[in-house]
């Protein structure tokens, strides 16, 4: 039998929920709505294919050049999402946590997100990063900070600091580097996404739009996945 390659952490980019909704002729908040229900989809699947690690780009440093109408969008979204979902999200053994600079979303999703935090920090079947208000770069500058004042401080020496030192600093420490990134929307870049943890990640871009994507498209990247073969930089 043919063995079947499975990712432990698998990293989504959600992209597209804009141009299904125009599509459509509905407003972009119609897609980002959709989109949610994708989330669940998404969810599901890990758990069905033995997944460990899932993380979600749902809010961008940059998305805050949105206008005020979609932004507040989002955030009710969010906030409507984690407090429908997370009984059921708990029974699942699903565990929610976030990463980014949460301090500058809404209070009401901060609450929100809280709530899912606490009520499934004991979980483990399926591990979930959120990132909202996250940004590659200002992950890397945020750890950067932390090891910076912890040399200044003479707990650490910057001669013997490693590349662990770095990946426990970042706000995925608890998380391994994602195996798979699963970018939709037809667009082939990273958009600032976790760039110290995908340095060895398969990337898979498919033109589906985030609304789109059904267990059989899922399946279709992780089929395309198991055929990869990962060197990380050696020769097979
Ligand atoms: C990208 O599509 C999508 C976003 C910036 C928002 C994603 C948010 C959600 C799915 C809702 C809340 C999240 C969770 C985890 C419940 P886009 O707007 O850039 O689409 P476009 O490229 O077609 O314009």
């Amino acid at each position: 039998m043919e063995e079947k390659k499975i990712p432990a952490h698998i990293a989504m980019v959600m992209d597209g929920n804009g141009r299904w909704a125009s599509q459509r002729g509905f407003s972009r908040s119609i897609g980002h709505r959709k989109g949610t229900e994708t989330v669940r989809g998404a969810m599901e699947f890990c758990i069905d294919n033995s997944v460990d690690y899932l993380t979600l780009f749902a809010f961008s440093t940059e998305n805050w050049k949105r206008s005020a109408a979609e932004v507040d969008a989002i955030m009710s979204l969010l906030r409507e999402f984690l407090y429908s979902q997370t009984p059921e999200m708990n029974e699942n053994g699903i565990k929610i946590d976030f990463i980014g600079d949460t301090s500058r979303i809404p209070a009401s999703s901060q609450r929100a997100m809280e709530y899912a935090r606490e009520t499934t920090k004991n979980n483990d079947k399926l591990k979930v990063n959120i990132a909202c208000n996250y940004g590659g770069r200002a992950d890397i500058l945020y750890a950067t900070k932390e090891i910076a004042r912890r040399a200044a401080r003479g707990l650490i020496d910057p001669e013997t600091l490693t590349e662990e030192d770095i990946s426990a600093s970042l706000y995925t420490s608890d998380f391994p580097d994602p195996d798979l990134l699963i970018r939709t929307g037809a667009e082939k870049r990273i958009s600032n996404f976790m760039l110290w943890q995908l340095a060895y990640c398969e990337i898979y871009f498919t033109d589906t739009l985030w609304p789109d994507m059904d267990k059989e498209k899922f399946a279709e990247a992780l089929k395309w996945f198991s055929g990869r073969q990962r060197r990380y930089g050696g020769v097979k």
